[in-house]
């Protein structure tokens, strides 16, 4: 390899292994963990995943996003040379609900788009030189899941491939999961927890949807576990979404009410926020919290006249697009919420470059409880496309490329 210039970037914890925790995603990477998913309707999954970072890390000049560029605004441009970043079939981390080409979908251009910033170019995911180690922890929805599958999944993957004998495990602990590599002492972990606060849906695998209960003043239980992380990601949504109120209970576990959604949402946003501001340390511990990833359920809110869905749609949307299923108040509540807090929170605001994928969901090349969908239910694509859910290589990927960007960008010094 051509010699380059590279800048030694580090770390805040030079050569100390840092772990990184991120809550927001997934069920995922651990092939078979399907029995965790799924029930009727929509479908979702909180985890956390802790990270090791192992220092140094060094950073080419081209993998370095430019101070002040904001990576959220930009646009899909078509790059079949460079995207998809990988394959299906070489990622072993992929469940089967997201392998939507394996399933059956007879187009796969929703895989060579690339996300282009306005003002600068993201790092090639992968392509770097840095001694990046992941451990991590997630909370969050599904997509975050195939961050692991790249994020980690790259990096262990070639590992693994190196060294068959590495040794791995898989515990599952509900409501974690904690997968390890030890010899880099690098671990995954799901937390399940899709009300960041307590909820009666906490368990990571019997968990109610229909009678809901959230305690919007209590994340005690589950903090703890996240007390100790590097790195944290947080992301909540969906679950909240399913009504426009919600049982909830604020102060006496008797008094339980139904509150706006928006109302309890937050409630439970200040009641985390004020965890993190008694409890973290900013010097040493990084937060970021994810936006709403977006719905594609109703054709007719960029196709008017239309009555579908995200089925059979095979192009992203042109031109500015805003989906009523990402709700503004949520939004504005997030940013108010991060706004004042005295410990810097990161927004990975990806919600709108999100919105424009139309054509990312699974669609009916997916699962429903568990089982791939059978022929007569894929021909119901009104009543069984999955349009939460993305299709891998896709557009999570992007996120993880994101997040990807920004840690670089933090743990570089100039
Ligand atoms: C890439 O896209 C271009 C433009 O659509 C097309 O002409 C070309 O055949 C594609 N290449 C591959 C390898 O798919
Ligand atoms: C993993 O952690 C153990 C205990 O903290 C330490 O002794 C060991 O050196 C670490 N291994 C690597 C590869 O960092
Ligand atoms: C699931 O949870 C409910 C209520 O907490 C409990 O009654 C039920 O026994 C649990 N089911 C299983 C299979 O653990
Ligand atoms: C709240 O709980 C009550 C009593 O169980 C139930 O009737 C009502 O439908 C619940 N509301 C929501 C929004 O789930
Ligand atoms: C609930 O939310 C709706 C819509 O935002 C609002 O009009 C209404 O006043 C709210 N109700 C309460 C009790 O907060
Ligand atoms: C899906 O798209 C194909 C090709 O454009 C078209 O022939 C078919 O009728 C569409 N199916 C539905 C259900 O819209
Ligand atoms: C997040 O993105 C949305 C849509 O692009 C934008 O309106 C909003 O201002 C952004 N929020 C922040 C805090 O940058």
């Amino acid at each position: 390899m051509a010699m380059r210039q590279y800048r030694r970037i580090h770390l805040l914890f030079r050569l100390a292994l840092v772990s990184v925790m991120a809550l927001g995603a997934s069920r995922v990477i651990l092939d078979n963990l399907r029995n965790n998913l799924l029930w009727p309707g929509s479908v979702e999954i909180s985890t956390r995943h802790r990270y090791t970072v192992k220092m140094p890390i060094d950073v080419s000049e081209e993998e370095a996003i430019e101070d002040g560029c904001n990576v959220f605004e930009g646009e899909w441009v078509w790059d079949n040379a460079s995207h998809p970043l990988y394959r299906e079939e070489s990622c072993p981390f992929l469940v089967k609900q997201t392998t939507c080409l394996r399933n059956g979908r007879p187009d796969s251009f929703y895989q060579n788009w690339r996300w282009q910033p306005n003002a600068c170019n993201l790092p090639r995911f992968g392509q770097t030189r840095s001694e990046l180690e992941f451990r991590l922890h997630s909370n969050a929805n599904d997509e975050f899941e195939m961050w692991i599958g790249r994020f980690d999944g790259l990096k262990l993957m070639e590992i693994l491939r190196d060294k068959s004998d590495v040794r791995r495990s898989l515990q599952r602990i509900p409501p974690r999961k904690v997968f390890k590599v030890e010899e880099f002492n690098a671990t995954i972990e799901y937390y399940w927890a899709p009300f960041i606060v307590e909820s009666i849906s906490d368990h990571a695998t019997n968990h109610t949807v229909l009678k809901r209960l959230v305690r919007l003043d209590s994340v005690a239980k589950h903090s703890e576990e996240w007390q100790t992380a590097d790195v944290l990601i947080f992301e909540s949504y969906v679950w909240w979404m399913y009504k426009p109120t919600i049982n909830a209970t604020y102060g006496k576990l008797d008094n339980i009410q139904e509150y706006n959604v928006t109302t309890a949402y937050k409630l439970a946003l200040e009641t985390w926020a004020n965890w993190i501001e008694s409890s973290i340390n900013p010097q040493t511990q990084k937060i970021f919290f994810t936006t709403m990833s977006p719905t594609h359920l109703w054709s007719w809110e960029w196709k008017p006249g239309t009555d579908g869905n995200c089925f059979n749609e095979t192009q992203p949307i042109d031109g500015s697009y805003w989906g009523t299923g990402s709700n503004l108040d949520i939004m504005r509540i997030v940013e108010d919420v991060l706004g004042e807090l005295k410990v810097k929170v990161t927004l990975l605001n990806i919600t709108q470059l999100s919105e424009f994928r139309k054509d990312g969901h699974t669609s009916v090349f997916g699962e429903r409880k568990g089982k791939l969908l059978t022929k007569e239910q894929r021909n119901d694509p009104k009543n069984y496309a999955d349009c939460i859910h993305w299709c891998l290589p896709g557009v999570p990927d992007t996120w993880n490329e994101i997040l990807y960007a920004l840690l670089l960008q933090d743990y570089r010094v100039q």
